[in-house]
């Protein structure tokens, strides 16, 4: 195991079944709009990828970028589309950079859902937590918003913590929850070329995230109906897919 490898340790399984995820009853959002924190739907932690140690990570993220992540996440979110007063959704928040830099794209008329099946991730989120910014636990394979009810999904380094067999599910679920012309962004960790880095980034993370195919996500979209409208590499490390649902 590598030096970070217990950093991104996956949790073992928690117990949580699914139940009844309710897509029909949610409006606005999982939080809700009035409320602040976050909301526990019993879709906690179960999957291979999901992630603890959030005071941990988050000190790392700033660290490897350099003390640039928010602004790297900024970019990201301005690459989303979204706009003031739109509902976005982060697939796989983590401790809620990119949410955030998307609360700051929708503003106070908008509304921005980060989602996480670590409750400990989410509960560390959570301290960002306002009217137009919340955090749930729940994956992306089973979203808690309404059919074609949101603007925007967007989802940061996340992809290649879901189990591969779950992925299709999360895609399908961004296209079943964006309204027609909404957007989903996939950023993922761009693994190197070379061999020796490829090495070190599976020695300090694990293959996951070493071997993440980006191109198999982009035709996971394809798939589900997805219109591919931009696809490239920011900042340097950050291989990206847009696409739109038509
Ligand atoms: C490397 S972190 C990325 C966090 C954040 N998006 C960022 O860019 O800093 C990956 C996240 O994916 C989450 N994750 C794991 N399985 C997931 C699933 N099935 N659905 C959504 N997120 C999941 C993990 O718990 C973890 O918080």
């Amino acid at each position: 195991m590598g030096v970070f490898a217990k950093l991104f340790a996956h949790r073992g399984p928690q117990a949580h079944g699914h139940g009844s995820h309710g897509h029909g009853s949610h409006g606005h959002g999982a939080g809700g709009h009035e409320s602040s924190g976050h909301e526990s739907s019993g879709h906690a932690a179960h999957g291979h990828g999901v992630m603890s140690h959030a005071g941990s990570y988050d000190r790392l993220t700033r660290l490897v970028t350099l003390g640039r992540r928010d602004r790297i996440y900024a970019g990201l979110a301005a690459l989303s589309g979204a706009a003031p007063g739109d509902h976005a959704v982060d697939l796989g928040c983590g401790t809620g950079a990119l949410t955030r830099a998307l609360a700051a794209r929708v503003g106070p008329t908008g509304l921005v859902t980060g989602i996480d099946p670590s409750e400990e991730m989410v509960a560390f989120a959570s301290r960002s937590a306002t009217p137009s910014l919340q955090y749930a636990v729940h994956p992306a394979e089973a979203l808690p918003f309404d059919d074609s009810s949101v603007q925007v999904v967007a989802t940061a380094l996340a992809m290649h913590h879901i189990d591969p067999d779950q992925r299709p599910a999360a895609v399908a679920e961004a296209h079943r929850v964006l309204v027609p012309g909404g957007q989903l962004l996939v950023v993922d960790l761009q693994p190197p070329r070379n061999r020796v880095a490829r090495h070190v980034i599976d020695a300090l993370t694990g293959p996951e995230m070493a071997n993440n195919d980006l191109g198999a996500v982009r035709a996971l979209m394809v798939d589900a109906g997805f219109t591919i409208v931009d696809e490239g590499v920011r900042s340097v490390a950050f291989g990206y897919v847009l696409a739109r649902k038509v």
